[in-house]
């Protein structure tokens, strides 16, 4: 592989992605049309690095893409069976801890979560099902709070903090404890100051953070992931892709 100074490149699965400084590995296959598979990483808001779906291997060492920096010697390999069998056991994970209930669940067919178990082949949760007793906060008048649904991948926490410059939420707890805060001295979501246009009401890859009166206005066959691939379709909720 020739180093070209001027248009830089890495090789991801053996092929050639440009670069711009300071990019990540992540930003710069996206922008190049190239997907990686991720959960809690949002081009418009700071890398977190917690959801570990975005692993790729380096070096014969595994990195979160969406924090490791571009350069041009990398060679990075994403699609490979070892890589998308460890991505299929974090899924599983997720969906054990939490209280997935699909055929149930009016985000059904616009969940990432969901969608990313299709595209891993997941057919069965592998490990023992945990079923938390977790809270559920109706008290917002437009917004609802399914914390049974939440995987915990602060998106909402970090739209609020640097987008909507509110901090309406945080993550308390630890371990398998860890759960969904809103900031009020009641820590009801009703006392906060989100607001239903707000990024962080409308970021949720899941359905965790709902709208009210909203679950059932788009028909099945017309969600983002009813006919599409989260490969193909991309990590974006239906009202960002409009
Ligand atoms: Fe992530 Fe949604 Fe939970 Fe917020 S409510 S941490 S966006 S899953
Ligand atoms: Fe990289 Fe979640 S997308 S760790």
């Amino acid at each position: 592989m020739t180093i070209d100074i001027k248009n830089p490149s890495f090789l991801l699965d053996g092929e050639e992605v440009p670069f711009t400084e300071g990019q990540t590995v992540m930003e710069a296959a996206l922008t190049a049309g190239s997907y990686i598979p991720h959960l809690c990483f949002h081009p418009e808001l700071q890398a977190h690095g917690s959801c570990r779906l975005c692993i790729v291997e380096s070096d014969n060492r595994l990195h979160a893409s969406c924090t490791l920096q571009a350069n041009s010697r990398l060679k990075v390999s994403s699609q490979t069976q070892a890589i998308n069998k460890m991505r299929k056991h974090i899924v599983q994970m997720l969906f054990v801890e939490g209280n997935h209930i699909c055929p149930s669940c009016e985000f059904s067919g616009n969940c990432q979560l969901q969608a990313m178990a299709y595209e891993l082949d997941m057919e069965e949760g592998h490990f023992h099902f945990r079923y938390p007793k977790r809270e559920q906060d109706a008290s917002h008048n437009d917004i609802f709070l399914d914390r049974d649904r939440c995987i915990n991948c602060e998106l909402c926490v970090r739209a609020s903090r640097e987008n909507d410059a509110k901090n309406v939420f945080s993550l308390g707890g630890r371990g398998t404890e860890t759960h969904l805060c809103a900031n009020s001295a009641s820590g009801k979501l009703g006392d906060t100051s989100l607001d239903v246009s707000d990024k962080a009401a409308n970021i949720c890859p899941v359905g965790a953070l709902l709208i009210n009166d909203q679950s059932y206005v788009t028909p099945k066959e017309d969600r983002v992931y009813y006919q599409t691939s989260i490969s193909l379709r991309g990590n974006r909720r239906p009202k960002e892709i409009e």
